[in-house]
């Protein structure tokens, strides 16, 4: 594992001792390295997608239980509609099915689903999981427990862009001075309006970017990354990452 900090060169305990009080309010996850873990095994991508969703489902279930309060995955940028049209079929596919599968559990269990991203804006022929999408917010939206909020069609820059031309709209009108606007004002236009801070950002495959995933809201994130392949990301690895979280000394500009 490729770690940051040198106070996680230890590797933790097999299952991680996790302080409750510690725990990250907001989790995100760019899940990352479905393609790569699919060639390994000589399969094409969208298997490897596959096996993701499973590892997704794992995670979602294991952040409810643990009580973390949101979780924001990382499921499609605005960038990935260069892909194949096999492979970003495939994906839409597994969309659908994933919405229509798991809904009603995710429900039961109270989680409160938050799309991120234009989901009206996306290519002709996905009313299907444009419909599931809207669908899955307004079924949860009154729910209490998990947030769990889904990047889709979503890019950093784009939804920073899309919060000034709001506030921009709105001084024109007339409802906000722009002397008024300020952090606060800017957070409230953007995908994420009241929700926490990112506090803790885990990437897994390797990759040390951010690949335009929420710009603005990881301003004091704690990074953590794991050459494990998505699909290979389990509770264990993520009870490790957490364990690692805990460890990191947050210092928000202070001493
Ligand atoms: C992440 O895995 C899933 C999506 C981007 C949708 P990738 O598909 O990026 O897998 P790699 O990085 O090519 O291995
Ligand atoms: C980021 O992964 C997007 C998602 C996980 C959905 P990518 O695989 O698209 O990122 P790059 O291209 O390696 O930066
Ligand atoms: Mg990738």
């Amino acid at each position: 594992m490729a770690i940051f900090g040198k106070d996680e060169a230890v590797k933790p305990e097999k299952t991680a001792v996790l302080d409750p009080a510690l725990l990250p309010r907001h989790v995100a996850i760019i899940m990352d390295g479905n393609g790569r873990w699919a060639k390994k095994r000589g399969m094409p991508r969208s298997f490897g997608h596959k096996a993701g969703v499973e590892a997704l489902r794992e995670i979602i279930r294991h952040s409810d239980h643990l009580g973390i309060e949101a979780l924001t995955i990382y499921a499609f940028s605005t960038e990935n509609w260069k892909r194949s049209a096999e492979e970003v079929g495939a994906l839409m596919g597994l969309l659908l099915e994933y919405f229509t599968k798991e809904l009603d559990e995710l429900h039961r269990e109270g989680v409160c689903i938050r799309i991120l991203g234009d989901i009206d804006d996306m290519p002709k022929g996905l009313e299907r999981q444009q419909a599931a999408l809207y669908a899955a917010m307004e079924k949860t939206k009154e729910n209490t427990g998990l947030k769990l909020n889904i990047a889709l069609n979503y890019g950093g820059q784009q939804e920073i862009v899309r919060a000034a031309k709001k506030l921009a709209a709105m001084a024109a009108e007339g409802t906000i001075k722009p002397e008024d606007i300020d952090a606060g004002a800017f957070a409230a236009q953007l995908y994420t309006a009241g929700l926490p801070e990112v506090d803790f950002m885990i990437r897994t495959s390797g990759e040390m970017r951010l690949s335009n995933f929420l710009l603005y809201q990881m301003a004091y994130a704690e990074f953590y990354q794991t050459d494990l392949l998505w699909p290979d990301f389990d509770r264990e690895a993520y009870e490790e990452a957490l364990a690692a979280y805990q460890k990191r000394n947050r210092r928000f500009g202070g001493v």
